[in-house]
């Protein structure tokens, strides 16, 4: 079937997590039947939508900012007698709902993450300028049901969402607050959703949710069932999930790493802190201790996983030996990659009301010390590929001329000289160098 030729012009800007990556596709596949094609250029659109992230302070205000550049964008469209529709989706929509339209008039719209199947009954609100164009529900089975059931070819690798919300209340994080509770999608629709990906060229999905590895089919089945069931559709070959937490990371999971070939052995696995003290204020339900003996059965199963994870320095009440003993973690788990950030304090949740805030000063000098650890243990990791041969997919081009990019089993940046027609392709690479953040590769049968 032929699509329409687009009459209207959306643009979408996408903060914060790979959820919202895949909300913001989803938000275009919904609206495409109304005439909604995709622009890259604010000032163009008739729809400007914001999917926003409020999971720290500055994510939160990045919104605001861009709100006002985009005011000054629809008063020069109104001034040519054009118009434009602004929206704001994601998680700010829904920790703030209407107080985002009283602090900034511009916006027309209030989405939260449950509700984007109803956008085309919001938008026709907000042209009726009838003030009711808000929508925060807390229902994610609606969303997935009505969303359409086909989704707009995309690339070589493809986000799919498999359980939203958050029931484990960490006392820094607004998840909770913003996608609500556990929930899980049957795996009939996700196989369905992972066959149509499959059948556009999709060679790797990613299966995301807040806690992924509590993914629970209802009738018994985990995230380790849902996996094998995937791994039997044809030309998907290549499986990875996030983010896990590490009280759902079960036995069934942890031998899928071993037993799967096309479950990457890549695994994020956030702990957040190395002392118990903290853990516990932070509500986290585990132990350092609990997390490396985890983190040994995973390589028992799986010896060469890529370990990644998440860290928060300068909580409420971390004192030098708590963060010192983050830094013990660190040395003894061996990332092959990290994030960390400095505790933002966010309202409403348990921690900002805490005694011991600590210094920002404070916070940046642990953030920068755990930080170098985490970049030499990275770049050990990636030397460590070199010399090897590793199966690459490629996804794109590369960035200079005649290269092309993918990825390694361990999710590296991979790069080497080749044709785009080799895009959507597994190959092996020899690893001829390796740097921080990226991989250089020969194709073995150009080096033969
Ligand atoms: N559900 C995932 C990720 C949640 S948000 C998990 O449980 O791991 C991604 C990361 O942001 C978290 O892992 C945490 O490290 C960080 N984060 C969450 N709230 C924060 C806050 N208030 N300040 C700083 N970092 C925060
Ligand atoms: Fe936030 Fe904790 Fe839930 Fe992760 S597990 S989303 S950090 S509350
Ligand atoms: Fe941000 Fe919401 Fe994701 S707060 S990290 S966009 S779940």
């Amino acid at each position: 079937m032929t699509q329409p030729a687009p009459e209207k012009r959306l643009y979408i800007k996408t903060y914060g997590c790979q959820m919202n990556v895949y909300d913001s596709e989803r938000m275009a596949d919904v609206l495409r039947p109304l005439g909604y094609g995709l622009t890259d250029r604010p000032e163009d659109a008739d729809l400007v939508v914001l999917n926003t992230c409020h999971i720290r302070e500055k994510a939160t205000e990045k919104v605001y900012s861009e709100l006002g550049q985009i005011k000054r964008l629809k008063a020069d469209k109104a001034a040519a007698g054009g118009s434009m529709l602004v929206a704001v989706a994601g998680c700010v929509a829904q920790a703030e709902g209407a107080e985002i339209v009283r602090r900034q008039p511009a916006v027309d719209l209030v989405v939260g993450p449950q509700a984007y199947h109803r956008l085309p009954e919001l938008i026709a609100r907000a042209h009726r300028a009838s003030g009711e164009a808000l929508a925060a529900d807390f229902a994610p089975e609606g969303k997935f049901d009505a969303l359409p059931a086909t989704r707009a070819p995309g690339g070589v690798t493809a986000f799919l969402t498999v359980q939203e919300g958050c029931d484990k209340f960490c006392a820094f994080c607004v998840v909770p607050y913003t996608r609500g509770a556990e929930y899980s999608r049957p795996a009939a629709a996700i196989e369905a959703e992972a066959r149509a990906l499959a059948d556009n060229g999709v060679r790797e999905v990613t299966l995301l949710g807040q806690n992924v590895n509590a993914y629970d089919d209802g009738e018994g089945g985990g995230l380790a069932a849902l996996i094998r069931r995937l791994a039997a559709i044809p030309g998907l070959a290549r499986i990875r999930y996030t983010t896990s937490h590490p009280r759902d990371m079960d036995a069934a999971l942890i031998a899928a790493h071993g037993e799967v070939e096309a479950l990457m052995p890549y695994l994020h696995l956030p702990v957040q802190a190395g002392s118990d003290r903290v853990l516990k204020a932070m509500n986290r339900g585990h132990t350092a201790e609990h997390y490396l003996r985890l983190v040994e059965r995973i390589r028992a199963a799986r010896p060469d996983i890529a370990l990644s994870g998440d860290f928060i320095v300068g909580f409420p009440g971390e004192r030098d030996a708590d963060f010192e003993a983050t830094l013990a973690l660190v040395r003894e788990a061996g990332y092959a990659s990290a994030f960390s950030f400095k505790y933002s304090r966010r309202p409403g949740t348990p921690a900002a009301a805490m005694p011991g805030q600590v210094p920002d000063e404070v916070k940046a000098e642990r953030l920068a010390r755990l930080q170098a650890l985490v970049e030499t243990q990275q770049r050990a990791f990636n030397s460590g590929q070199a010399g090897k041969v590793l199966p690459v997919l490629f996804e794109k081009v590369g960035r200079k001329p005649g290269q092309i990019a993918g990825r390694s089993p361990y999710l590296q940046a991979v790069h080497c000289e080749g044709e785009d027609h080799l895009i959507g392709r597994i190959e092996p690479l020899r690893i001829v160098a390796a740097g921080a953040n990226s991989l250089a590769g020969e194709r073995v049968a150009a080096i033969a």
